[in-house]
């Protein structure tokens, strides 16, 4: 484990922008933080960084006794700001200065992050002309400089086109095997794409934690799909462990169950009642259908 969340909230005068919450976030991994506007991502994030005090609980970083984790952790805010009049390289050179990077260090770190980020060649020219996608990717820069092991980046392509999306996604992809990466995302998709594990946040609390394996697995194989070479309708409308029914047409039924295990009751059920099965599939919900239950929940 690297960070321990127990029961951190945070409250803005009388709003509760975040319920007291817990979760932790395993060393390496990727995790991605959905939820809608509002949700409370930012604050989360915020908190996590160091940049804002919980009004409750503790944030701890594992085997790290300090009180000020800041060094550990590179962080791009929802909406960075910029010095239009610097160029890349004197924007880096400020920002590692700024979080005590060695001057040895800081030159070789420029270098790197940059042609990293894919900046090296407008290094010298002045960020006011740059593109959404080119700042960024220097935002990006700015958070990898010193290092961190925990990257937190607050919905870093929420605000691009669909290459800018990609390019920093691909980032993202390449820069797992070196570090813990939290980022918020109002876009399954996005998350789907690089991270292994999930924290949905909607009204400030918390409504699943855990890997996205896990999460299509629990949504997923729970319904059915059964076709019957006689009339099937009404025949499963007593049976206590379905969650749902949608009879398709006279011979098909799809049905969510109350558990998987009772799949096998329901066949049972349809040959006491005298119905041929022609057709038997577990469905897959989409992992959108799975978010969207969640969220419902
Ligand atoms: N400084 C603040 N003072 C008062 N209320 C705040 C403050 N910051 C956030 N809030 C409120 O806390 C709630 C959560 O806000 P937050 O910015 O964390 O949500 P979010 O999930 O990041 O939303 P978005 O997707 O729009 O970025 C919102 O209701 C917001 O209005
Ligand atoms: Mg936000």
């Amino acid at each position: 484990m690297l960070v321990t969340v127990q029961y951190v909230s945070k409250q803005f005068k009388k709003h509760t922008a975040v319920h007291p919450i817990s979760f932790s976030i395993g060393k390496g991994r990727c995790i991605a933080l959905l939820g809608p506007n509002g949700a409370g991502k930012t604050t989360t994030l915020q908190m996590l960084a160091g940049l804002l005090k919980p009004t409750s609980g503790t944030i701890e970083f594992v085997g790290n006794k300090q009180i000020d984790n800041r060094s550990q952790i590179g962080f791009l805010p929802q909406h960075p700001t910029f010095f239009n009049w610097m160029t890349a390289q004197e924007f880096l050179q400020f920002a590692g200065e700024l979080s005590h990077v060695p001057k040895k260090q800081l030159a070789i770190r420029l270098k790197e992050t940059l042609a990293f980020v894919r900046l090296e060649d407008v290094r010298n020219k002045k960020i006011g002309g740059f593109s959404g996608g080119m700042k960024q990717r220097l935002g990006l820069a700015q958070a990898l400089l010193h290092e961190p092991e925990l990257l937190i980046l607050d919905e870093p392509v929420s605000a691009l086109d669909p290459t800018g999306r990609r390019d920093v996604l691909q980032l993202l992809d390449q820069l797992k095997s070196n570090m813990t990466i939290l980022f918020s995302t109002h876009i399954l998709h996005d998350a789907e794409q690089v991270c292994e594990d999930i924290l949905m946040l909607k009204d400030g609390r918390l409504k699943w934690s855990g890997t996205l394996e896990g999460l299509k697995k629990e949504y997923n194989s729970l319904a059915i799909k059964l076709q019957t070479k006689e009339p099937i309708n009404g025949a499963l409308d007593q049976l206590d462990f379905m969650e749902e029914i949608e009879y398709v047409d006279s011979f098909t039924v799809k049905v969510r169950l109350k558990s998987l295990a009772n799949s096998n009751q329901l066949v049972q059920t349809l040959i006491e009642n005298k119905r041929t099965l022609a057709h038997f599939e577990l469905l897959q919900d989409s992992l959108e259908d799975a978010f969207m239950k969640v969220m419902e929940r």
